[in-house]
């Protein structure tokens, strides 16, 4: 069902319950399940709940190959609390995905199949333990500024599922920026190991936040339906103003030499990431575009016994209850 409503451009939807609709919005009325909403809100919620949530569940991958060699007992703790946590989240998301008419199959089909993304961010290695402190301080860290306002999304079950989520993903930032400041105040090895990753995961996790504006093909609408509340590059602003001073602090040096704090704007100058990058990883050129989706499809032909276990066994017990009444 879904896969038509992607085709389906128009928006031939009734001018007045089209008014009524954007009435609602303007009021800051959350919308619900079975409300009426014009087909391109519909349309551009699944679009980014589903790709929010597949964002969780492949996130998992680069953090999860460091559970095994995180070096202490307690890391690995720590790891594998938050790389649960990113398991829920995508549960919550496709949950808030399905109460708009498209089934986990489906979205889940349009991943492997490509027809749907994730995160960009995602298709970076981890080539060291630095790494995942800085995919906790940076990818985390971006993640937050990113999802707090969406928690005050129009869509009811999309706001809900932020709201909660949010209160995880403070955890998630300073457990990685615990690692960093471990790094960055250790062993030289150690504070040349964070310097790396702070250079290989600055300028996707700027990423991250999406295009620039002037680039944006869904900004406009989406914060017209106040799915967005801000725009890509207001977010990316927040963050480099913020991020900044965390790293003067451990002592990392952000690689952009452009980089000056503006009194007139109230915040950094920056360089822009290499956006020629971001397209190309988005069709599917990064470094590790072909290994996640590689993963993510093994996961699915090797957990096929499961479903259909679980399915054979709902069958059966319908077919008892059928007979009983
Ligand atoms: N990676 C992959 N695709 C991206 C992207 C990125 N970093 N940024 C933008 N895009 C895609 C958009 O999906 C859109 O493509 P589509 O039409 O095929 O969906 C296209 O680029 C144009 O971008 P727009 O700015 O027009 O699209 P949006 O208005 O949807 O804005 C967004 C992009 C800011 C990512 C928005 O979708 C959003 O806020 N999504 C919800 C948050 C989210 O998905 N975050 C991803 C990370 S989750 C995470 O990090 C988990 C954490 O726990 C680690």
């Amino acid at each position: 069902m879904y896969a038509q409503m992607v085709k389906s451009e128009a928006t031939n939807d009734d001018p007045e319950q089209l008014a009524a609709f954007q009435a609602r919005i303007d009021a800051d009325d959350k919308i619900e399940p079975k409300d009426w909403m014009p087909a391109g809100y519909r349309k551009t919620l699944i679009r980014q709940i589903g790709q929010h949530a597949h964002s969780e569940i492949v996130g998992q991958l680069p953090e999860g190959n460091w559970i095994t060699r995180a070096p202490t007992l307690e890391r690995k703790a720590i790891l594998l609390a938050k790389v649960q946590d990113e398991a829920g989240h995508g549960l919550y998301l496709y949950c808030a995905a399905e109460t708009l008419g498209v089934t986990r199959d489906e979205l889940t089909e349009m991943l492997l199949d490509g027809r749907m993304k994730y995160s960009s961010i995602f298709n970076y290695p981890t080539l060291s333990w630095a790494d995942i402190g800085a995919v906790g301080w940076l990818v985390d860290g971006a993640a937050i500024m990113n999802q707090v306002p969406l928690q005050r999304t129009s869509y009811g079950p999309y706001s809900r599922a932020m709201i909660r989520i949010c209160k995880e993903e403070s955890f998630h930032q300073r457990q990685g920026y615990d690692i960093m400041m471990k790094m960055a105040q250790g062993t030289e090895a150690q504070k040349k190991m964070a310097q790396d990753a702070m250079n290989r995961f600055w300028y996707p996790a700027l990423m991250m936040f999406g295009p620039s504006d002037k680039e944006s093909v869904h900004s406009a609408q989406s914060m017209a339906w106040k799915i967005k509340i801000n725009t890509n590059d207001e977010l990316r602003q927040k963050f480099v103003d913020q991020t900044v001073p965390q790293a003067k602090y451990l002592g990392l040096t952000i690689p952009d030499d452009t980089l000056a704090w503006n009194e007139e704007k109230g915040g950094y100058d920056f360089a822009e990431p290499d956006w020629s990058e971001f397209f190309d990883v988005l069709k599917g050129n990064g470094p590790c575009n072909t290994d996640r989706l590689n993963a993510r499809n093994k996961a699915w032909d090797d957990g096929a016994w499961v479903r259909e276990g679980l399915l054979a066994h709902a069958e059966k017990k319908n077919a008892v209850r059928h007979a009983a009444e």
